[in-house]
């Protein structure tokens, strides 16, 4: 084999009370990623389309995602990356996190799956690292594995994977403004009191047992987050309202996609989804704000050959 075609999904970070550590994979949008063994060693981007992003391997995200890839295996082969864009940057639905997952997982079945998909989410949190400053895999883990996914630690990383309740869907409704993760974190503070950690962590430990037990009630008194969503929802266009108009059109619970500007809501099946997103996309033609929305179940494969 010396050509793979990816689907790299897009993502959910954060899911509201897991700053930094929950996440989960879409399955309505992705990019797609075309990934050639070439004899001249090393990693060239040779095509991207859809975005304007950097072409040079040390500044683009699977660039740097790759070459970390090939520095672990002391590789001496040679590939070559075309990016097609779908999901946007800056949109918070890890756009970057694809990219990095694409190219990890596209090279490492060229090399003959020297890693599995769980070992690859180190050297795609590398690329993700350029994008945010930070090392973060709260979108490479899912965008890779699939599903929920929970990171209990970076260094090491260690990745829990959650099952995915059967009737799980969620709605995801982008404003087209662009707003770089490094941006929406430069807005947060850097303590948060004792009181707000421990609403924090218990949303997030019940959140995750309701993920286990199918609990969708308890799944929904858990989707609150006290710490960073106050600071960010000021960056967003009407998100307020979306909010209020997602709960009352029984959204299990409605916050920010990542680093924002989209906004997610997680839904008990698919009527429900359709009926959040009219109400969304209505708000957001009264205030006049360009959007995209998606209806997704939970893709629980990740980073796949198509
Ligand atoms: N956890 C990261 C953040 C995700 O919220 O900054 C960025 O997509």
């Amino acid at each position: 084999m010396t050509e793979v075609r990816v689907f790299c999904p897009a993502t959910i970070a954060n899911v509201s009370c897991g700053f930094d550590v929950l996440g989960l994979c879409l399955d309505a949008v992705g990019d797609e990623m075309i990934i050639r063994k070439v004899d001249t060693p090393g990693v060239t981007i040779t095509k991207i389309t859809g975005q304007h992003l950097p072409l040079e391997t040390d500044k683009n995200v699977a660039g740097v995602a790759a070459l970390a890839l090939l520095n672990a295996v002391q590789s001496n082969d040679g590939f070559e990356i075309e990016i097609h864009k779908k999901i946007k940057a800056g949109s918070g639905i890890g756009s970057s996190a694809a990219s990095a997952a694409g190219a990890v997982f596209g090279i490492n079945e060229l090399l003959d799956n020297p890693f599995t998909k769980k070992e690859l989410i180190a050297f795609a949190a590398e690329g993700e690292k350029i994008a945010s400053g930070v090392v973060h895999a709260d979108n490479v883990a899912p965008a890779l594995l699939g599903g929920f996914t929970l990171v209990r630690s970076c260094q090491p990383l260690d990745v829990v994977s959650i099952p995915v309740p059967d009737e799980l869907v969620a709605v995801v409704i982008h404003p087209q403004i662009e707003i770089r993760t490094q941006d929406a974190r430069a807005v947060l503070k850097s303590t948060i009191p004792l009181k707000k950690a421990i609403t924090q962590w218990g949303n997030l430990g019940a959140l995750v047992a309701a993920l286990y037990s199918n609990d969708y009630e308890l799944l929904s008194r858990s989707l609150h987050d006290e710490i960073i969503e106050p600071h960010r929802s000021v960056l967003i266009p009407g998100f307020d309202a979306i909010k209020k108009a997602s709960l009352q059109e029984g959204a299990l619970g409605c916050g920010i996609s990542g680093s924002g500007p989209s906004v997610f809501a997680l839904t008990r099946g698919e009527q429900t989804a359709k009926k959040v997103a009219m109400r969304m996309a209505a708000i957001y033609q009264e205030f006049d704000v360009a959007h995209d929305i998606h209806i997704s179940p939970i893709n629980t494969k990740g980073t796949i050959l198509i």
